[in-house]
């Protein structure tokens, strides 16, 4: 193992862009497909993993829509995000910001409260058995229309408490932030914070909608904002943070080589980027993959490392007093 490699493992580190459903691996699939009595079209782990290919979001969002089909019940929901949990703790993540998708289930006939409850039950057990502090992050699938994203909203309302800020996803082109400015309106005035997938796919305008009208707290990818010069600026000026997923970019294409992938330029520049795997379970990679890929392909330093480490605990939604916790861990390991 290099010397990188073993620094980058042992790391305390936070991931904050995760989408729980994208956590879920070929092997826990067919065991819940048999659990639930539910037909997938692969006869085995290998041929589900041979699947995944894609060359571009919409590719991959087929796939991951048919894959969260075997996610039932309550439990389904627990074991998920546990399996993640137990992951991530072996990977020294101690704080993780994961979204899911209420409509990709209730659209299917799952309970909202058979999804919230199942995934709440495992953060806590997270916490107890790991130590691993958390927050929920419902996202509105951003293909679907603005009503059903209210109603979705109201379906969370009782749970207020266990749901930190929303968020948007899915099928970024045609789908603009401004189509939700409303919903993410009525959110704000609920408490929630939020965040939106933009530049991910979508031109940098869909960055300033999300800025603009959505009022977000935190940028999901982000990448095309390197596009628009002023916009750079106004990123970098107010400190925004972006969420970078380097093995997702690579698979849905957005960068056809991790050689050149742009989060050194991003740091290089000023902005506040941190590194996450976005949907470990389908992009080859959870949260020190996504480093070791960028570490290696862009001779990152350790300082460079360390550097996006804190930036993921500056950029939580914890509290002072937490991330002040959190980065006097990160420095005691970086020294
Ligand atoms: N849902 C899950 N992963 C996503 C991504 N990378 N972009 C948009 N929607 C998603
Ligand atoms: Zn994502």
């Amino acid at each position: 193992m290099s010397d990188m490699q073993d620094f980058i493992e042992k790391m305390p580190k936070a991931e904050l862009h995760m989408h729980i459903e994208g956590s879920l691996e070929p092997e826990l699939m067919f065991e819940l497909a048999a659990r639930n009595k539910i037909d997938i079209p692969f006869k085995t782990v290998q041929a589900v993993r041979d699947a995944y290919h894609f060359s571009n979001l919409q590719d991959f969002l087929d796939i991951y829509y048919q894959g969260m089909s075997v996610l039932i019940t309550e439990q389904d929901f627990y074991d998920l995000t546990f399996a993640y949990l137990t992951k991530i703790h072996q990977q020294n993540v101690i704080h993780t910001e994961i979204f899911f998708d209420p409509q990709g289930h209730t659209d299917r006939g799952v309970s909202f409260s058979s999804v919230i409850n199942g995934i709440d039950r495992a953060l806590s057990d997270g916490e107890k058995k790991y130590g691993i502090s958390s927050r929920l992050i419902m996202c509105f699938l951003r293909h679907l229309s603005e009503e059903e994203a209210f109603t979705t909203l109201e379906q969370a309302l009782p749970y207020r408490d266990k749901i930190i800020g929303v968020g948007l996803d899915s099928s970024e082109l045609g789908h603009p932030p401004s189509k939700f400015e409303r919903v993410f309106a009525k959110a704000k005035t609920e408490g929630f914070l939020a965040v939106a997938h933009a530049g991910e796919e979508g031109p940098p305008g869909y960055v300033k909608e999300a800025l603009d009208l959505l009022k977000i707290d935190r940028l999901d990818h982000g990448n095309r904002s390197l596009e628009d010069a002023e916009l750079i600026d106004r990123l970098v000026d107010m400190q925004m943070a972006l969420t970078i997923c380097p093995l997702s970019n690579f698979k849905l294409a957005g960068v056809k080589d991790m050689r050149n992938h742009p989060i050194k330029k991003m740091l290089d520049l000023g902005l506040k980027v941190t590194v996450n795997s976005d949907d470990p379970a389908y992009f080859g990679g959870y949260v020190n993959e996504n480093y070791l890929a960028v570490a290696d392909n862009l001779d990152l330093t350790k300082d460079d490392i360390l550097a996006l480490a804190r930036n993921g605990f500056e950029a939580s939604f914890c509290t002072n007093t937490q991330k002040q916790a959190m980065i006097a861990r990160l420095e005691d390991y970086g020294h």
